[in-house]
């Protein structure tokens, strides 16, 4: 079942959805050669409970840290280790802040130091993927179009988009209905409605779509060890279209 938030609901949103956004513009600058990601969960963490909210990943479902980190080849729920970076690699930083009992969700992937070409490639493909996405949400759309304009654009550049995570509805709680699949057919699946929230956060592969794994139960990684990007935001349908709830004024968007 598909919530519909009130106008209220969404205003109350707002805190942790700005909270998360602010986290990614605080990290990118300590993103260089050197750092660890548990450097970065540290500082996620801190900025986190200093503004009074809480990291939402911490014991999710068991996950031990406050961030997701995924480098290169790991496609979603890196987990912050003593690993450090070096130049040329790319990590997706994933923050997920509750305030006020409600979830922001938000990503993106960084380039360590100058990017290699495959690296700005993939990144570039990803960061466009959620855009195309985006840019089909509207009252009378259909979660089919928001997956076949990711879908379409991302194998037209010959890169892959990942099956076995999808984006989600989003508020009290942190993942409920709808799934949102980044493939599809236009005018398939649900039709959007004013006041539903959600994220749209592909996953996109150089190689092939297949994952993946680790023992640890919860990284997962490209079979073929191709290099994997993603960006994601919180979103909720408006009267005229779209309100992007993790885009921050006056900063550079992605
Ligand atoms: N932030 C991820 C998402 O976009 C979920 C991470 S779950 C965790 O849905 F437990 F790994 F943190
Ligand atoms: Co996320
Ligand atoms: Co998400």
């Amino acid at each position: 079942m598909v919530s519909i938030k009130t106008e209220k609901d969404i205003e109350a949103m707002r805190p942790a959805c700005h909270h998360a956004a602010d986290t990614l513009v605080m990290i990118e600058p300590y993103i260089k050669a050197g750092i660890t990601t548990d450097d970065i969960n540290d500082l996620v963490h801190e900025f986190t409970i200093k503004a009074g909210g809480t990291p939402a990943p911490l014991n999710y479902h068991g996950f031990p840290k406050s961030v997701c980190t995924s480098v290169n080849h790991v496609v979603c729920h890196g987990i912050p280790a003593n690993k450090k970076l070096n130049d040329g690699d790319i990590v997706n930083v994933d923050v997920t802040t509750i305030m006020n009992g409600w979830h922001g969700d938000t990503s993106k992937t960084i380039s360590v130091g100058a990017p290699k070409i495959k690296a700005e490639k993939v990144v570039e493909t990803a960061r466009k993927a959620l855009q195309l996405g985006i840019a089909q949400v509207r009252p009378g759309a259909t979660l089919g179009d928001i997956g076949h304009a990711i879908q379409n654009y991302v194998e037209g550049e010959r890169m892959s988009v990942v099956r076995e995570y999808c984006g989600h509805g989003i508020g009290r709680v942190f993942h409920e209905d709808p799934q949102v699949l980044h493939y599809g057919k236009p005018d398939t699946g649900m039709t959007l409605k004013k006041g539903m929230v959600f994220t749209i956060e592909p996953m996109i592969n150089m190689g092939k779509p297949d994952l993946k794994i680790l023992s640890d139960k919860w990284t997962a990684v490209t079979e073929d060890s191709s290099l994997s990007a993603q960006f994601e935001h919180t979103l909720c349908v408006t009267d005229s279209g779209v309100e992007v709830m993790t885009r921050l004024e006056g900063r550079t968007p992605f």
